[in-house]
């Protein structure tokens, strides 16, 4: 395990299953957002999109979660996860929780409202492929016109890659999952770097696109 009093910038962003989630949110809480979802904020001011309803899978310890609340949006943020749970109750100021539901599940089991975006870092690739697929197929369902995916998967490349449980794909399914949306970016990170239990060779997929309108 690396000095956890000393992460890379870059590091920890995902783990294997069976992970000590608690202990991955301890050291990870106090953290900026990721990359990924900055982008897809920028995108989502970009494209004029007002607050409206957002959903975060796998939520962590809660970072992106507490900043699409704190910009008005209101947030159904599931994660199986209890420490999770706890982690984000913990943080949430009074005057935005009317605005948070959480759901301690695992997203291919939850009942989807209907929403404007969705942000999935680092935790699409812990659904095994069945219970993606039906997960996939909700959320496609329930995209409004208009609406924003802010979501990254994980490549055959990546360290991890054959691990039971997770699901690892190409970019020409990547770009088949997102088939008749328009794809407002779609960067690709295959690179040596540093995760919670060491280095690994991250390759990893961010992707952010947008349901047309009608
Ligand atoms: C690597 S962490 C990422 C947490 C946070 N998004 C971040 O960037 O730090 C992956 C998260 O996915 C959650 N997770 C695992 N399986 C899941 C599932 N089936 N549905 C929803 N979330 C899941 C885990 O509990 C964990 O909190």
């Amino acid at each position: 395990m690396p000095d956890e009093s000393a992460p890379e910038p870059s590091a920890p962003k995902g783990e294997p299953p069976g992970s000590d989630w608690a202990a991955y949110y301890r050291s990870t809480i106090g953290r900026e957002p990721r990359p990924l979802f900055v982008k897809g904020m920028a995108a989502v001011e970009a494209a004029g999109l007002e607050p409206g309803q957002a959903i975060e899978i796998g939520f962590g310890d809660g970072r992106e979660t507490l900043a699409l609340l704190q910009t008005g949006w209101r947030v159904l943020a599931i994660d199986p996860a209890p420490a999770a749970a706890e982690v984000l109750h913990s943080q949430v100021p009074d005057h935005v929780a009317g605005r948070l539901e959480i759901r301690s599940m695992p997203a291919e089991d939850a009942d989807l409202l209907p929403f404007d975006l969705l942000y999935a870092g680092y935790s699409l690739p812990f659904l095994g492929a069945d219970a993606f697929d039906r997960f996939w197929s909700a959320v496609r369902d329930r995209l409004r016109p208009g609406g924003i995916l802010i979501v990254n998967f994980f490549g055959p490349r990546d360290s991890w890659a054959g691990r039971e449980g997770m699901r690892f794909i190409d970019v020409d399914e990547v770009r088949r999952l997102v088939n008749g949306l328009e794809l407002l970016a779609l960067d690709e990170e295959d690179q040596d770097g540093n995760s919670f239990l060491g280095p690994k060779h991250w390759h990893v997929f961010d992707v952010i696109a947008q349901q047309p309108h009608r």
